[in-house]
């Protein structure tokens, strides 16, 4: 698979994710040598304060983040995922942990969301950004579905800002996570890990930290705050929609 297949963005992920469910929470965790946990964690602490009734979590995959985030927020959640196999996964993780009742999950995409303005209370997106043609009118449609005051967060991968810390990140995504990817999930853990370091540098080349900031200013979020994770391999972003 060649990153410039992503003429198509949403053929291109469904493609990339179509074949990893069944182990990829074990495998993320893996491949982000432990971190991806302690970063959808740090996410979801901007939420929890909040107690929303009722959150949305994009981008939701197998459903990780938006089991947590009822766990945590007491309140339901609504996942929605583009790709069918994620969310067939998301629902036998939803149903095994009994939390049908509080977890619903919908087939769709984050450019498009199919519901109505202001409908949730908070929202979440996770490793969405890279994956859309338009990352400023896909944020414009995420805030278009929060209500007034809502808490938003965010999840992502991002580069370390030394030059010494970049070139071992260089490194360990050139090198490891293709070789790490084969040797745990095989050859369509490969394709992820050889596709990830430069679909990463590729983003920030053409929208820099600063610019995603202002990016979700312009959305409609005030408060937008950042923090880097893991020597800056992990960027989790928060704000709220104006108004409230
Ligand atoms: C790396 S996975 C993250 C899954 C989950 N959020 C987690 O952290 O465990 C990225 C997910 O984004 C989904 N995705 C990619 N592009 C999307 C889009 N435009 N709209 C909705 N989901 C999308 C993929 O299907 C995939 O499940």
């Amino acid at each position: 698979m060649d990153i410039r297949d992503q003429d198509d963005p949403n053929r291109f992920a469904q493609k990339l994710f179509t074949p990893l469910p069944d182990r990829y929470d074990r495998l993320a965790q893996i491949l982000s040598l432990g971190q991806d946990g302690r970063w959808r964690r740090t996410m979801v602490d901007h939420i929890v304060p909040d107690h929303p009734d009722l959150v949305l979590d994009v981008a939701t995959g197998p459903a990780g983040v938006a089991l947590q985030l009822a766990d945590r927020t007491g309140g339901q959640v609504v996942g929605i995922d583009l790709t069918l196999e994620m969310l067939r996964q998301g629902q036998a993780n939803v149903a095994r942990r009994a939390m049908a009742d509080r977890v619903r999950l919908v087939a769709g995409r984050g450019e498009q969301l199919p519901f109505p303005d202001a409908s949730f209370d908070a929202l979440t997106f996770t490793y969405l950004l890279r994956y859309v043609d338009d990352p400023q009118a896909t944020l414009v449609e995420l805030a278009r579905v929060v209500k007034p005051g809502g808490a938003v967060a965010s999840l992502e991968f991002l580069l370390p800002q030394s030059r010494f810390w970049r070139f071992w990140w260089w490194l360990y995504t050139r090198l490891v996570l293709p070789a790490g990817g084969y040797l745990t999930g095989g050859r369509a853990w490969f394709e992820v890990g050889r596709f990830l370091g430069p679909n990463i540098s590729d983003h920030y080349r053409r929208y820099p930290l600063a610019w995603t900031v202002e990016a979700w200013r312009k959305a409609g979020f005030v408060d937008v705050g950042v923090r880097r994770m893991s020597l800056g391999g992990g960027l989790v972003m928060w704000g709220r929609r104006t108004g409230g």
